[in-house]
């Protein structure tokens, strides 16, 4: 049977630890766990089966394998030391047996984005980022319309817009939308993106390093690599929605707490086809996963062992072939959930009440 293996980590120490290790998770603090991360070796997981392609009956199973590191620790220790242990995790999932290796959340996000990686394996990697920007689309699509906004007057930004997934986000939604913020933290950069997307865009589109203009935006997709929260409630207008792409997370946990006028969404959650099983609890509903796994696990299905998005050019072309991939065997937009829990109609009305109270309050 045809084999993947997908490499996941520890994004919030204490609660992921846990989840493997209920008492070092209980016991270490935050820093400990930060700090022995460096000397752990890659973790094995679980295994992962019951995926069936719709389209061709096709059944594939595959790994989870961890590497120990947190966001922080990546960011912190010289980038060939994470290469090192990344193809350290890799040679584990070639041991395993699997044909192709995924690169979960930061783990994509450092140095080259995957290059060095399947340089140093026998095995192909994919970062999964090209399905996480279609899936971070239809979301953000399908959340406008449930919100009654329509797409093609909206005003819509997208923040962390240099990076590798924001870029082709926003290279998308420029034809969905009336106006476009690009969002970053070096002007010359973005100016540069609005200078490449702008003659074939249908959205006028404005740069920005303050995340004060997303006051003016009614959709809003955030795909920063911040380790901290970048979008706090004053930033955002009533009524607006906002799908957060990252990991860690870009929106406060306040905005949650305080704007029940706003809806925000966790990005990235996709249906998986068959009676799949990860025999691992990494935070979503059964059936479900990342947009990225499901990427690593559609090119399984497909039998595509190559390497399919490595390095930090995602294309547009990428980006629809892999949606052509998945779709066709079965994979689909799993659903909204915010900040780990299930989005309801029932509360999605309620937050488009709050809104309208909010906006005559304000014109008032
Ligand atoms: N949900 C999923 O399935 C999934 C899958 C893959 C990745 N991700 C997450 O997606 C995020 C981005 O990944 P990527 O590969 O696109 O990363 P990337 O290429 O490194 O781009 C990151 C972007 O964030 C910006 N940024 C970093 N720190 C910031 C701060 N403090 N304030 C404002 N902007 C900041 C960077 O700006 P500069 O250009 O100025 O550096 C850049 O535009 C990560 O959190 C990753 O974990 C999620």
């Amino acid at each position: 049977m045809d084999a993947f293996a997908f490499i996941i980590h520890p994004i919030d120490p204490k609660r992921d630890v846990s989840r493997k290790y209920p008492i070092l998770g209980k016991y270490l603090t935050e820093r400990q766990i930060d700090y022995f991360s460096t000397f752990f070796p890659p973790v094995y997981i679980s295994e992962i089966e019951g995926i069936r392609s719709e389209l061709t009956g096709k059944q594939v199973k595959g790994w989870f394998i961890a590497c120990p590191y947190t966001p922080k620790r990546m960011l912190e220790l010289p980038v060939q030391t994470v290469y090192k242990k990344l193809i350290q995790t890799g040679r584990l999932a070639e041991k395993l047996g699997a044909q192709i290796l995924g690169l979960g959340a930061f783990t994509s996000v450092v140095g080259d984005a995957g290059l060095t990686v399947a340089g140093g394996l026998k095995i192909p990697v994919t970062t999964g980022d090209s399905y996480t920007v279609y899936i971070a689309v239809e979301s953000i699509r399908k959340a406008a319309e449930v919100m009654g906004i329509p797409l093609s007057e909206a005003t819509a930004a997208v923040v962390g817009a240099t990076g590798s997934i924001g870029r082709v986000c926003a290279e998308l939604l420029a034809n969905d939308v009336g106006e476009l913020y690009l969002i970053g933290r070096r002007t010359d950069a973005l100016e540069d993106l609005r200078t490449s997307l702008q003659p074939q865009a249908h959205a006028r589109i404005k740069v920005s390093t303050s995340m004060d203009d997303l006051r003016h935006a009614q959709v809003i997709l955030t795909v920063t690599s911040a380790l901290n929260d970048v979008i706090l409630p004053e930033h955002l207008n009533p009524g607006s929605v906002v799908c957060d792409v990252a990991r860690p997370r870009d929106v406060s946990a306040k905005v949650a707490a305080v704007r029940d006028d706003i809806l925000v969404i966790d990005g990235g959650m996709v249906d998986v086809p068959g009676p799949v099983d990860f025999h691992f609890n990494f935070g979503f509903p059964a059936g479900k996963s990342f947009a990225c796994m499901a990427e690593t696990i559609a090119l399984t299905l497909e039998g595509r062992f190559e390497d399919y998005t490595v390095g930090k050019n995602i294309t547009r072309a990428q980006v629809e072939e892999i949606a052509a991939i998945a779709g066709k065997h079965g994979f689909r937009l799993g659903g909204f959930r915010s900040f780990e829990r299930e989005v309801t109609e029932e509360y999605i009305n309620k937050v488009r009440q709050n809104a309208r109270r909010a906006q005559s309050l304000r014109r008032n």
